[in-house]
């Protein structure tokens, strides 16, 4: 069996905070493959954007990473340690090399006095030895390929003289045209209107295929994964929850958190039907509960309740693909 492109195993990240230890990823595994995108979703505050940060060793300087973590990039028949790659020319493998990441604010992503063409080039003299004609001809190729008209000009530009879709479109554009193995896209879509949304999803889809790179799409909106996904992660409170095909956890959620993030969907064959969101409130990092990580805005613990308060649920494995963190799955599989 051919390695993962990227393995991440027992993941535990806490930031040293005036408050005490924040637990902000606790024991998280996933890994993906060469071609595949893997969506992680979960609620605002889980823990998605510090994981994917970890992949390339962003997070701030208050982070600490436990001992077990590890991350494993497999490239060209090599293994690379990400969490012990320390030094500025060592991490260049990852930062703007094997892996790009998108953000939900493009603005973020440009500086602010460089033209979109000048930092799209600088990108890419730093990742590779093209000369600066061949950068700049790349450039706009790539801007023309996510759709950007009149390129050659736009090159010129700055990110303000941009629209919001365009800016968009413009990072897809500067993030994969150093060509990474892994695009991490972190809530790409979120701010853009419905339509835009999905033509940059579309686009994105199209950009993989091609240049068979593998994406790890970060979302709260379990529809947006529906569309973009081959797998997916489920994420609450720094913990994966559930892990299966998009099939498996849309169609038989087995988690009772994914069945309440379902639930908070609009159902499109009944508009009208009023939005259940998930009860009770996301308690707070410093304060993580005991036993099953849920069990405090649990709706389905009934006669366990003792037992999910108390016991850690382990993953249980329906099929090789489908894993599930909850004692009701365990139950069900003893049966
Ligand atoms: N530098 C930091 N210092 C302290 N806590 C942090 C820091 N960065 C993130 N966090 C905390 O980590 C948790 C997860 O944050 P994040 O990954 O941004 O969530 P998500 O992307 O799922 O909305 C949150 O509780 C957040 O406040
Ligand atoms: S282990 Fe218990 S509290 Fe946790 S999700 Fe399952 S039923 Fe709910
Ligand atoms: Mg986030």
């Amino acid at each position: 069996m051919t390695a993962p492109l990227i393995s991440v195993k027992d993941l535990t990240l806490r930031f040293k905070t005036d408050e005490g230890l924040v637990t902000a990823v606790n024991t998280v595994s996933f890994d993906i493959a060469s071609g595949e995108v893997l969506g992680l979703v979960g609620e605002s505050g889980s823990g998605k954007s510090v994981t994917a940060k970890s992949l390339m060793m962003l997070n701030a300087d208050n982070s600490v990473y436990d001992e077990g973590s590890k991350i494993i990039l497999n490239i060209d028949d090599r293994e690379h340690d990400v969490l012990s790659l320390k030094r500025p020319a060592e991490q260049m493998i990852i930062r703007g090399g094997a892996i790009s990441m998108i953000f939900q604010e493009p603005m973020a992503s440009f500086a602010p006095a460089i033209t979109i063409g000048d930092q799209m080039v600088e990108q890419l003299m730093i990742h590779s030895t093209m000369t600066r004609a061949e950068a700049r001809e790349i450039s706009i190729e790539m801007l023309t390929r996510v759709g950007i008209p009149e390129p050659a000009q736009r090159f010129g530009q700055y990110a303000f003289e941009f629209s919001g879709g365009m800016r968009q479109r413009a990072m897809v554009a500067m993030a994969l045209s150093t060509k990474p193995r892994l695009l991490i896209a972190d809530e790409p879509t979120t701010a853009l209107d419905v339509t835009i949304q999905a033509q940059v999803i579309e686009l994105m889809k199209d950009l993989v295929k091609e240049f068979h790179m593998s994406i790890l799409f970060i979302t709260h909106d379990l529809g947006v994964i529906a569309q973009t996904a081959d797998r997916v992660a489920v994420m609450y409170l720094g913990n994966i929850v559930e892990t299966g095909t998009v099939r498996q956890v849309i169609n038989s959620p087995a988690h009772p958190y994914t069945r309440g993030l379902l639930n908070s969907l609009p159902k499109l064959d009944d508009l009208d039907s009023p939005l259940t969101p998930v009860p009770g409130d996301i308690p707070s990092p410093l304060d993580r509960p005991s036993g099953c990580i849920f069990h405090t805005r649990c709706v389905e613990s009934g006669d366990i309740a003792e037992k999910c308060r108390t016991e850690i649920p382990v993953d249980s494995i329906d099929n090789a693909s489908h894993q599930v963190a909850c004692h009701l799955a365990r139950q069900g599989d003893q049966a």
